[in-house]
């Protein structure tokens, strides 16, 4: 059955959309606790060089792509670079998906948290010793909530309640996502706002705020910094996941993409910056160590700074309620993007009902999210992560973070800027741009941003031995730390191979 391509119904319901899109855990989880492990005022710097020199432009070639051709990744890139373009269109798909699965598996978990704040979560004063999983204490705190919780089956059941609100969303494409986002996008901004407000104004927070933002020029010499802060700003701005192409597909032509991408940047980045201030101020009021996985900042630290906010029991409860609630807004704003873009890519390409394409990608999904649960200890010690699920994620996690969006940038500044045409598509953004772009735009998709990113690249790929997650200590599962990465390969070449060659289907 074919559908006539939708529209957004306004420029507000576009922005609200991609920004909302922008705005996820990516924002809350992710940027503070690579900010600290990263070195706080070693980490901001590069992060907003990235934002200049890759992030900003990198957006207006996914919303020109989209907008230019009416067609999500894949067929886009098809009409750049031919065969070789949907290939790369297919394979940022395949990868999507991967990110989508663990994405909406975090999603069950800060859902879980969330109904936990009103069970035993935030127990009144107290924060028990941690011994890991043995014996649940009785009022636990933060971390022993956590691990008790993703050591039972219970998270299964967020995830497929995540996944059913995700398709209840996408149910009419934009109208629906449009009609869910001018709620969920103003929520979520005014939480953040009362959260910082909370975060500076105990006594101490302002340290936090110091440590963030004081620069630390020793950092800035390690490669491994710029990687990291390269990939948040992938990552954050949803870039090189064929999201934001997918969701400028659904502008009309004469839409001002120099605009559009300053400002979803602009958004996105302030919101990210004010996620840290708040957390950060927490992270020093009460002299929390964050050491751990990228979760533990938004999972342990945080719930445990709320559960000694010296206030009465029941604005603790709805405190940490509130927060909660505000990951999993963020979350859910990001998620529907996350889907929408192998959603839109089969639907263009099969010319499929929505609902067949939704279904399609929503049943395997759901199981591969579902593994990500998966509450077997495998490593008892917890030097790794504890639970067979998160240790998948967080494997899964660290390949296809760091890689894949990186990689796709690559090529996609590639194909535009040498196959197609940097300077085509500078005329083109110009052509409905208030604010035009000059020469150097042409110069920095053509020359400076594949250079940085392959050298970002291939200097993370030399110091990548031994395999990430090999030193975690988890007898009969080392396998994981070299089967994860390879599976993630082998899968998306083949998905890629196989989706490229099938027939595409005429309007
Ligand atoms: N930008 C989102 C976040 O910060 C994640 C995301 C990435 C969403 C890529 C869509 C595409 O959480």
């Amino acid at each position: 059955m074919s559908t006539p391509r939708q529209n957004w119904q306004s420029k507000l319901g576009f922005i609200l959309a991609a920004s909302g899109s922008a705005i996820g855990l990516g924002n809350i989880v992710f940027f503070s606790s690579n900010a600290y492990q990263y070195g706080g005022g070693a980490f901001y710097l590069p992060y907003f060089i990235a934002l200049f020199l890759l992030g900003m432009p990198m957006m207006m070639v996914e919303f020109g792509m989209g907008a230019l051709t009416h067609q999500s990744l894949p067929l886009a890139l098809r009409r750049f670079a031919g065969k070789k373009g949907e290939y790369l269109g297919w394979w940022t798909i395949a990868s999507a998906l991967f990110i989508t699965m663990y994405y909406v598996a975090i999603l069950g978990w800060a859902l879980g948290m969330m109904l936990g704040s009103f069970g035993s979560l935030f127990e009144p004063g107290v924060t028990a010793p941690f011994t890991p999983m043995t014996t649940p204490a009785s009022s636990p705190n933060a971390t022993v909530y956590f691990f008790n919780m993703i050591s039972t089956w219970n998270p299964m059941v967020y995830i497929v309640i995540i996944w059913l609100a995700n398709i209840f969303i996408l149910r009419k494409g934009t109208q629906t996502i449009e009609a869910a986002v001018r709620i969920f996008v103003p929520l979520m901004w005014a939480f953040m706002i009362i959260l910082v407000i909370r975060g500076i104004t105990l006594e101490g927070g302002i340290d936090g705020v110091l440590y963030l933002f004081t620069p630390d020029l020793a950092g800035i010499s390690q490669p491994s910094v710029w990687k990291g802060a390269f990939s948040q700003m992938f990552f954050s701005l949803s870039l090189g996941l064929g999201t934001m192409t997918a969701y400028a597909s659904y502008l009309p032509k004469d839409a001002d993409q120099v605009n559009n991408a300053m400002l979803v940047s602009f958004l996105n980045c302030s919101f990210e910056y004010l996620a840290g201030v708040a957390i950060f101020s927490l992270l020093f009021v009460f002299a929390l160590n964050p050491a751990g996985t990228t979760l533990s900042l938004s999972f342990f630290v945080i719930p445990q700074g709320i559960n000694e906010l010296s206030a009465l029991p029941w604005v603790v409860r709805l405190f940490g309620f509130g927060f909660y609630l505000l990951v999993v807004l963020a979350g859910l704003t990001s998620s529907i993007s996350l889907i929408e873009a192998p959603a839109s890519a089969f639907i263009d390409k099969f010319r499929i009902s929505r609902g067949r394409a939704l279904a399609f990608i929503a049943i395997p999904s759901i199981i591969g999210s579902c593994l990500f649960a998966l509450p077997y200890i495998i490593d008892p010690g917890l030097s790794g992560d504890g639970t067979l699920g998160l240790t998948l994620l967080d494997i899964t996690d660290h390949w296809v973070f760091n890689y894949s969006l990186l990689t796709v940038g690559f090529f996609e500044a590639v194909i535009i800027g040498w196959i197609f045409g940097a300077d085509k598509l500078r005329a083109a953004l110009n052509q409905h741009a208030k604010v035009k772009l000059g020469r150097w735009f042409e110069f920095l998709i053509k020359y400076v941003i594949p250079l940085v990113l392959l050298l970002v690249i291939v200097f993370s790929l030399i110091a990548e031995w031994p395999l990430y997650g090999s030193a975690y200590d988890m007898p009969g599962y080392g396998w994981l730390a070299s089967f994860i990465p390879a599976f993630w390969i082998v899968f998306t070449l083949i998905f890629a191979y196989l989706l490229t060659n099938r027939k595409t289907k005429e309007a």
